[in-house]
């Protein structure tokens, strides 16, 4: 069940998780079997260790999420001594989220993580609404970005994937300049803005207020991203937001989703990818499709 995001970078399947939503993988070895993936996407790494936001900064809502995680991570240093041993000898592909507080961070991130053969490529996030810095301030302005996306792009040849919010007031101009600025594929979508009042003390139930909102309730938002974006460029997209089954999984894929990420489900059922990946096997052998490329988008030809 392989898909190809490039012309030399195939998955062996169109699973990912999502970033953040699965750690280094090396917590989760032991129960998941990782072969259902076509790669791990690391949680974001920042050239400093961070601690994120105060609590709270998790709530489940009726369907859904929030999460002011903050980007809470390890930092580059300890990425690379503490999680390169397990990393390295998996044998689906490496993919490092990554994000910067400035251009110059994002930049020294990749410089310093091309050296590494066993990483095949990065998921540049400019879409975390939980930062003051170095989040959805680089994915809303298109000279931002495209200055970002084009000297990122002279600094490797790996992969790059560009994950997009949906807080923004044109996402399809937005998803232009990944494309033409070197891009190999865009991730949609990030968490979208979202609170809870706790009635009883009156007060938001999220230290930051305003948090980023995912799971169920996200999908048809994501999915009108995807369709949205799809029709305006020529690279892959990622579909992410939602998908907490197989149906769900595949009406990314009919939408235009070439691979998909699941992020919030994990926490609900952390072998979610297994189930997804024998669905769509069991699926193409039903409709007689042979090469999963002939699904991603045929519900809009
Ligand atoms: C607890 C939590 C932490 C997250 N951390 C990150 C992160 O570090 N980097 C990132 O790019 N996205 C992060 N996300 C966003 C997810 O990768 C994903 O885009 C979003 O949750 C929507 O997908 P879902 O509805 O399937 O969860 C996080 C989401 C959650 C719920």
């Amino acid at each position: 069940m392989s898909v190809r995001l490039r012309d030399d970078f195939i998955l062996d399947s169109p699973i990912l998780p999502a970033s953040g939503t699965f750690g280094y993988g090396d917590e989760l070895i032991d129960i998941v079997n990782l072969d259902y993936y076509g790669g791990l996407i690391t949680k974001t790494i920042t050239l400093e260790e961070r601690e994120g936001n105060p609590p709270e900064r998790i709530f489940e809502t009726k369907c859904g999420m929030l999460n002011s995680i903050g980007l809470a991570n390890i930092g580059l240093k300890r990425f690379l001594k503490e999680k390169s041993e397990f990393l390295k000898n998996l044998r689906i592909k490496k993919i490092i989220n990554i994000a910067g507080n400035t251009e110059d961070e994002y930049l020294r991130i990749v410089e310093d993580l091309d050296k590494y053969n066993w990483i095949d490529g990065y998921e540049i996030n400019v879409s975390c609404p939980n930062v003051d810095k170095g989040g959805i301030q680089f994915g809303k302005d298109c000279i931002t970005l495209s200055n970002l996306i084009s000297k990122v792009r002279k600094l490797t040849k790996k992969l790059l994937i560009v994950k997009l919010s949906p807080n923004v007031d044109d996402i399809v101009s937005i998803a232009r300049v990944c494309n033409d600025n070197g891009a190999d594929a865009i991730t949609l979508i990030n968490t979208v803005y979202g609170c809870a009042i706790d009635i009883y003390k009156k007060k938001p139930v999220i230290n930051r207020v305003i948090a980023g909102y995912s799971g169920p309730a996200i999908k048809p938002i994501a999915i009108a991203n995807v369709i949205r974006v799809k029709s305006e460029v020529n690279i892959p997209i990622i579909g992410v937001g939602g998908i907490f089954s197989s149906e769900d999984a595949i009406e990314f894929i009919l939408a235009g989703a070439s691979a998909i990420q699941i992020g919030t489900a994990h926490f609900n059922n952390p072998l979610i990818a297994e189930e997804i990946y024998n669905f769509i096997v069991e699926y193409c052998r039903k409709n007689g499709i042979l090469n999963i490329a002939d699904l991603v988008g045929a519900a809009l030809k």
